[in-house]
């Protein structure tokens, strides 16, 4: 078993939690700056690419990327884009931007976050529309889709939401059910559609009670549905005990860790909350499944010294999958 944590009180763990936010996109803008991926929207929300990252740490997240990228293609494709998308603990993404570039844009794309990280990236996609203005330069980026794909003049867009025909940025903490729920209804969120969530690093933010909760209410509430998780596996060993303390120094608990201890109880999570079929993959099986082709240009980016670290680092996160298929779309057929 992981070991148990000393308890943060809750308002400063809660703020280490919202600082991974900075983390993961300071980390996906270096690497997508030196190549790794295209990302033409993340400079909107990160100015700076920061200092320098390991090339195992740039690998890590090609693969994060590409292999979540991969499933909500593949689930967008199935289902010819007449479905939902849900972002839950979203932080500054840009996935909406991509799909509408790449005109596989969902009905509705929605994201969950805390108000204050909300709250940054709405002031972002407000900003640059206001200095654009200013500037008297055509539509702002992150604006322009947005108001392209919006019907009337009753765009959204305040301090902790943003709400338009096709994106939805709602404020709200994942472990108030409730709350989640009133606001998804309120921003118009179609049970009957084909949804897919998807959370990147943040279940294990929660405890396994809470995220349980949270995958049972989606199962009982969208009878077709898809989940992808990407988290941390394996963490019972001496590197992941070493990931959690990493973590704890920074007063940041990894409260669901123990549903991280292998891909099986990543998957027991889904089983005994109604999912109908689940599978999982640790980040060295999804990496050497992508496209090879691919893989072979970015490792030629930045030689990579230490390639025992960038095995101990993908055999210590993963993907879970998991769906409900009520009209039978064929949803269990995705994978790698
Ligand atoms: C590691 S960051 C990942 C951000 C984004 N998913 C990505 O991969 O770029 C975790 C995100 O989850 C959010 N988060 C964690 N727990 C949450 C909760 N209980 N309610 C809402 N958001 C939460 C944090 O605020 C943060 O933005």
């Amino acid at each position: 078993m992981a070991s148990k944590q000393p308890f943060a009180d809750s308002d400063t763990a809660d703020e280490a939690v919202r600082a991974t936010c900075d983390d993961a996109s300071i980390c996906k803008r270096f690497a997508s700056s030196k190549g790794y991926w295209t990302d033409l929207y993340l400079q909107y929300f990160v100015r700076q690419t920061g200092e320098r990252k390991a090339p195992e740490i740039n690998r890590g997240y090609y693969g994060r990327v590409k292999g979540v990228n991969h499933l909500l293609d593949a689930f967008l494709k199935k289902t010819q884009c007449d479905c939902q998308v849900v972002n839950l603990g979203a932080g500054l993404d840009t996935t909406f931007w991509r799909l509408k570039d790449e005109n596989i844009m969902p009905k509705k794309y929605f994201e969950v976050d805390f108000p204050m990280i909300v709250a940054r990236k709405i002031h972002h996609i407000k900003r640059k529309s206001y200095m654009v203005k200013m500037a008297r330069e055509a539509k702002p980026p992150l604006s322009k889709p947005l108001i392209e794909t919006h019907s009337n003049d009753s765009l959204l867009l305040e301090g902790h939401n943003l709400d338009s025909d096709k994106f939805c940025v709602i404020s709200a903490d994942l472990r108030d059910l409730s709350t989640l729920e009133d606001k998804l209804k309120k921003f118009h969120i179609n049970p009957v559609l084909p949804t897919l969530f998807m959370s990147e690093c943040v279940l294990v933010y929660m405890t396994a009670e809470q995220s349980s909760k949270l995958v049972r209410w989606i199962a009982d509430t969208f009878p077709t549905a898809m989940f992808i998780n990407y988290e941390q596996v394996n963490m019972d060993d001496r590197f992941g005990q070493i990931m959690i303390e990493n973590l704890q120094r920074r007063q940041c608990n990894l409260a669901g860790v123990d549903l991280c201890q292998s891909l099986d109880s990543q998957k027991e999570r889904f089983l005994s909350t109604g999912w109908e079929s689940v599978n999982a993959l640790d980040m060295m099986a999804v990496y050497s499944m992508l496209p090879q082709e691919d893989v072979a240009r970015i490792e030629r980016l930045e030689f990579l010294d230490e390639k025992e670290l960038l095995q101990q680092l993908l055999q210590h996160y993963c993907i879970c999958w998991a769906v409900k298929d009520k009209l039978n779309l064929g949803l269990t057929q995705i994978g790698f």
